[in-house]
């Protein structure tokens, strides 16, 4: 079989390139839709996972960045900037190092990981920690990029919800049809957007410069959007000044795609609801220790709203559930590391011989 080409390639007809583009790509795309054995076994639903920690940079975000980073290619740019809570500008770094532009990125002063940290100076980024939040730094990137010569990259860039759709594409292509529940984590809402954008152009008829694609989906899934209970505007209502939660990629008060989620909520007849740190962390433990899954606390929160929903009796025996797990466990593994109480996790010190590690075991008395 032919090596996966990145979703530009894979989804040509579907997204705003021509043969003559430059195209950009580190391979994204193409991530395993997991069966999720213990969830499907607890809800009587048949529960998969986007595994999109699988992606080159380690996030969903990779599936956008190609597609903005081949415009910014196309534009004639030099330089891109975003704002970040730590997924977007390790992307944007490794994405803009691929097409020989700089990056900068404008991330939240001590409030992302260190993986993510590393990532974007590994590639050479510059990187300014802002003595604000996420929405401060995308304000500020914003101002930027309309000021100066720098191209924009964050998910306000139509490009990167064009590039994030096919997400809902490799789902459909992999199950048959669309799922009847689609569950993924909101921070900034681009990711809900463009999931919504897929599954719309999958179940119709699609215009191409070469002609008609058929629809490819009999329907389209509920969007279930989830936010952590400390930064949830869009539960809320109303923007959130501080944000507060543990899971610091949607620490976010103030999404900007606010109003394409509400359209994907109510277009879809979905939901977006908030979820706690408490049920994100339990999520987070769950997708380790019981389907094989690691991934970032952020990333688990719509594992965390699928167990919510199973609780309070609102899932169907026999649904199919997509649920995106968005980033990789390894962006921010202090989190494997605590005990449910918070307590340091203590590996055990053996001897080096068989007895004593026999023994450490259980093997021997
Ligand atoms: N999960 C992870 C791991 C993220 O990094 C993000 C967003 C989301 C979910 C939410 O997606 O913003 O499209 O609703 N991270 C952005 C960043 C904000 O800067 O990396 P969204």
């Amino acid at each position: 079989a032919q090596q996966w080409r990145g979703v530009i390639r894979e989804y040509a007809d579907r997204l705003p390139v021509t043969e003559s583009t430059k195209i950009i790509t580190l391979g994204e795309g193409g991530t395993p839709l997991v069966a999720a054995r213990a969830l499907s076994e607890l809800t009587s639903c048949t529960v998969y996972l986007k595994v999109e920690g699988m992606n080159p940079t380690g996030s969903f975000k990779d599936r956008g960045m190609t597609m903005a980073i081949t415009a910014a290619v196309q534009a004639g740019a030099k330089a891109v900037v975003c704002a970040s809570t730590g997924n977007t500008s390790a992307s944007a770094a490794a994405y803009a190092t691929a097409a020989g532009l700089t990056c900068a990125v404008l991330v939240p002063e001590g409030k992302i990981s260190m993986g993510k940290l590393s990532q974007a100076i590994a590639h050479g980024a510059t990187l300014l920690q802002i003595d604000g939040n996420f929405d401060n730094c995308l304000e500020v990137a914003r101002k930027l990029a309309e000021a100066y010569p720098v191209f924009l990259v964050n998910s306000v860039n139509p490009a990167r919800i064009q590039g994030q759709k096919t997400g809902s594409f490799e789902v459909v292509d992999a199950l048959g049809d669309a799922p009847d529940i689609h569950a993924l984590p909101v921070g900034n809402a681009g990711n809900i957007t463009a999931y919504w954008k897929g599954y719309q152009e999958y179940a119709a008829p699609f215009q191409t410069e070469h002609g008609e694609l058929p629809a490819v989906a009999s329907k389209t899934p509920a969007m279930w959007g989830f936010q952590a209970a400390g930064a949830a505007p869009i539960v809320a209502g109303h923007p959130i000044d501080q944000p507060d939660t543990i899971a610091t990629a949607i620490r976010i008060g103030n999404p900007a795609s606010w109003q394409q989620a509400i359209a994907a909520r109510d277009e879809s007849a979905g939901v977006i609801e908030a979820v706690t740190d408490e049920q994100i962390l339990e999520a987070h433990r769950w997708l380790s220790s019981k389907e094989g899954v690691f991934v970032e606390p952020a990333s688990a929160a719509g594992v965390a709203g699928i167990l919510k929903k199973y609780r309070a009796g609102e899932l169907t025996a026999g649904q199919s559930i997509v649920i995106t797990v968005t980033g990789h466990g390894l962006k921010d593994p202090d989190w494997a590391l605590k005990n449910p109480d918070g307590s340091a996790v203590q590996p055990e010190k053996v001897e080096f011989d068989v007895v004593s590690v026999a023994r450490a075991l259980g093997l021997e008395a």
